[in-house]
């Protein structure tokens, strides 16, 4: 089941990210925007963004590796574009350590960290969470 109450999921959510290696501790406190897929006992996964003044940040994308490939992060990812546009986001914007090539395929861009827009620049994600070596990425969503 998909479902954006991820916040009563929360701990849950920290333990994924936790095991796949992804930051975390910097979570919204309310998880909006924030997407996840439960299983019958278990999340399965989550994906979310952030808003920073008509950009998004796309973060926390993460699947449980026995459910990999079969469209979870993908479905998910959709309902975040459908989700972004309904609020007036124009561009998606990520930095990723690990799965550059995937979202390459969802239509994604690597610029580089110099083009990140000024809004962006506020987030946790590019001062101090994602090393300066992480892929970055965009894709216009309007
Ligand atoms: C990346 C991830 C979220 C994809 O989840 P998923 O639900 O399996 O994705 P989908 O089912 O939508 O797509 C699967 C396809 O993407 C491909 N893929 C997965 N990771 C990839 C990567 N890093 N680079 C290129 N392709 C990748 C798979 O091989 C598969 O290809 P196929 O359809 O030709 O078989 C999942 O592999 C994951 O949780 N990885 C660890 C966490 C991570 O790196 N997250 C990104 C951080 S921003």
């Amino acid at each position: 089941m998909i479902t954006q109450s991820a916040i009563s999921h929360k701990q849950q959510v920290v333990n994924l990210l936790q095991a796949q290696h992804l930051p975390y501790a910097d979570l919204p406190q309310d998880l909006n925007n924030f997407f996840v897929v439960t299983g019958a006992e278990q999340l399965i996964g989550v994906a979310g963004f952030e808003v920073y003044e008509g950009y998004a940040l796309l973060r926390s994308v993460a699947v449980l590796p026995e459910y990999r490939g079969k469209g979870i992060a993908a479905t998910l990812l959709s309902i975040i574009n459908t989700r972004a546009v309904s609020i007036g986001v124009k561009e998606l914007w990520l930095f990723t350590e690990s799965a550059a090539g995937y979202f390459e395929r969802l239509g994604f861009t690597q610029t580089s960290r110099g083009q990140v827009p000024a809004p962006l620049r506020l987030s946790t994600q590019y001062s101090s969470v994602c090393p300066q070596s992480a892929a970055v990425m965009f894709k216009s969503i309007q």
